[in-house]
């Protein structure tokens, strides 16, 4: 009886609070706004350049709408933000501009089939662990020839345990980019600030190369801009990686004839 009511007990703990709902403002503070210069200088402008001309755009995991916001300030007619985090869906229809905003998850997108011209994803993928289901979703809700711009942490490069290492100890000393381990698919906690703990999930770049194509999404383009000046200024261990991307963003269409696999 013992062991049972232990059990119980544990069972009915109310879940732990969601980390995006706990610190929503903290991304909202650091990252939107103007506050963040690879968001400025870099992640706006090529997301701007790449939905020019698309009438009907998603956001999936839209956060607070920066992303959504520049598009419909781009001429979009119909720009639509979809995230899960309450925190954030509100705040976003706060902010307004145009967009209009649903509580929703990548995996289970509340749209009709070829519902949209252009979908983007920004910095989303990356905390969400039904990979093949949300791209599948995508690919489902754009039209035949509709473009997706996908926004990634550069998974080859920025894996968990990479770093610059400076190492003195060598003669003569080595300066080096390290890799951690990149095979390993993995899902976990990481402190990205003090007390601020946010699911990361890992997974090489053939996962995502060969779920795209997989569901009739062709890779046309991929960027791997060097860090930009405002970021590098932050910190001289920065400046030294200059050569190491942040960020990687493919640019793919859905195929004309279906979704099927290639
Ligand atoms: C790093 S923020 C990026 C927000 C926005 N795309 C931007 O670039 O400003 C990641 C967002 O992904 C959202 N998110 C987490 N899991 C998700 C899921 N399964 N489906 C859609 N969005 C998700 C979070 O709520 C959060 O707002």
């Amino acid at each position: 009886m013992a062991v049972l009511r232990d059990a119980q007990t544990v069972d009915d703990r109310p879940p732990d609070p969601d980390p995006w709902e706990v610190h929503a403002t903290w991304w909202q503070d650091g990252f939107t706004d103007g506050a963040d210069a690879e968001y400025v200088e870099q992640i706006l402008p090529l997301a701007a350049e790449l939905l020019a001309g698309y009438d009907r755009v998603l956001d999936v995991g839209a956060g607070e709408g920066q992303v959504s916001r520049l598009v419909a300030a781009g001429g979009a007619a119909t720009v639509v933000g979809v995230d899960p985090t309450a925190a954030q869906a509100s705040e976003a229809t706060a902010r307004g501009g145009g967009p209009s905003y649903l509580r929703a998850t990548a995996d289970d997108l509340p749209f009709d089939a070829a519902s949209f011209d252009a979908v983007v994803a920004c910095l989303v993928f990356e905390h969400i662990e039904a990979v093949d289901e949300a791209i599948g979703e995508v690919a489902r809700v754009l039209r035949p020839g509709g473009r997706f711009a996908f926004f990634l942490n550069h998974p080859l490069l920025q894996t968990p345990g990479s770093g610059w290492i400076d190492d003195q100890v060598l003669d003569p000393p080595e300066q080096y980019w390290r890799i951690g381990p990149y095979l390993v698919e993995s899902m976990e906690l990481e402190e990205v600030d003090k007390g601020v703990f946010l699911p990361f999930v890992h997974r090489p770049l053939s996962r995502y190369i060969n779920a795209l194509t997989d569901h009739g999404l062709v890779l046309r383009r991929m960027h791997e801009p060097a860090p930009p000046a405002g970021f590098l200024d932050r910190a001289a261990g920065y400046r030294a990686a200059v050569t190491i991307p942040r960020l990687l963003v493919l640019v793919a269409d859905r195929a004309s004839g279906g979704t099927g696999g290639l």
